[in-house]
């Protein structure tokens, strides 16, 4: 397989609007199409609205995603390298998101579109639904199949992704990455309201209601700086730590079994238990000490 810049003529004779590309195409190829543009443009939506996906903390933030690959993907070593750069990676996917979708129901370099579907999907495959059992009921198998066959479909027996990079081919493409950058911006300036458990609530002090916490449970929440932190109740009482790692600032997690905050960048590990004092790793810094109690109903900041 080859890629390659075509003349403007050809391109036409390609039925290059977007009009005569869905006419030309048959039913069954035409659903695919349709169904993989809108739902990239959704993924893409999703993310955009989500108001923790770039934040540090909350179950579909971008850091922790990738935390979470980097222990549980095969090819995690290479995860555990991007949680450093978690913001900007979740920039580019975002974006890369509408910006596939838009491109295949447009009709913006359409092969190459559905090549990085294809290979978007088998990445999201690898990193977060390698484990999943039977692998049928994980839902990046089938978009990579659906992908790889509208792909196939596209190239034919040219074996080649064209591309246009003349006037017009650049003028559309720059459009595609206009608008997808359009509708992030679009996403995030009306995003959903924060989940409860993702910032401190309303009261502003106040983290999480003693009830919701239990003897020997954990609860991630945001600092108004907007750090991540941490906060325990054992026995005696409560007490936080800030997640940002003393080394080069990467988002520690809680580890149960190891009894740990582990940093995914570069191993440090830390006993919450002993004023997070260090236990390994490139740091002998403590992490940070957030201070808090319980206050009626409520743990609090103190
Ligand atoms: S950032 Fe290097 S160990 Fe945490």
């Amino acid at each position: 397989m080859t890629f390659t810049m075509r003349p403007m003529a050809k391109l036409r004779t390609q039925s290059s609007s977007v009009v005569a590309s869905w006419k030309v195409q048959s039913p069954g190829i035409r659903v695919i199409r349709l169904w993989l543009g809108l739902t990239w443009i959704c993924g893409g939506w999703d993310k955009a609205t989500d108001p923790n996906f770039l934040a540090k903390t909350g179950s579909t933030s971008i850091s922790k995603v990738l935390t979470g690959y980097s222990t549980s993907s095969p090819l995690g070593f290479i995860f555990k390298h991007m949680i450093e750069r978690a913001t900007v990676i979740g920039i580019f996917v975002m974006i890369a998101e509408f910006a596939l979708g838009l491109a295949t129901l447009l009709w913006v370099a359409p092969t190459l579109a559905a090549f990085a579907g294809f290979t978007m999907s088998l990445g999201l495959w690898i990193a977060a639904t390698w484990h999943v059992k039977p692998y049928f009921l994980a839902s990046d198998t089938a978009y990579a199949v659906l992908w790889l066959s509208y792909f196939l479909t596209l190239l034919g027996k040219r074996r080649k992704i064209d591309i246009n990079v003349e006037r017009r081919g650049a003028i559309r493409l720059g459009m595609i990455a206009v608008g997808a950058m359009a509708l992030a911006a679009l996403g995030r300036g009306s995003q959903k309201s924060p989940t409860a458990s993702s910032v401190p609530s309303a009261a502003a002090n106040q983290i999480i209601k003693v009830a919701d916490l239990n003897v020997g449970q954990t609860h991630e929440f945001t600092l108004s700086d907007g750090q991540a932190a941490i906060v325990f109740r054992t026995a005696n009482g409560v007490f936080a730590y800030s997640e940002t790692c003393t080394h080069q600032g990467c988002i520690v997690s809680y580890s149960a079994p190891d009894k740990a905050l582990i940093c995914p960048c570069h191993g440090a590990m830390y006993d919450p238990f002993s004023d997070a004092k260090v236990l390994a790793g490139p740091t002998n810094t403590p992490l940070a000490k957030v201070k808090v109690a319980i206050s009626g109903d409520w743990v609090v900041l103190a």
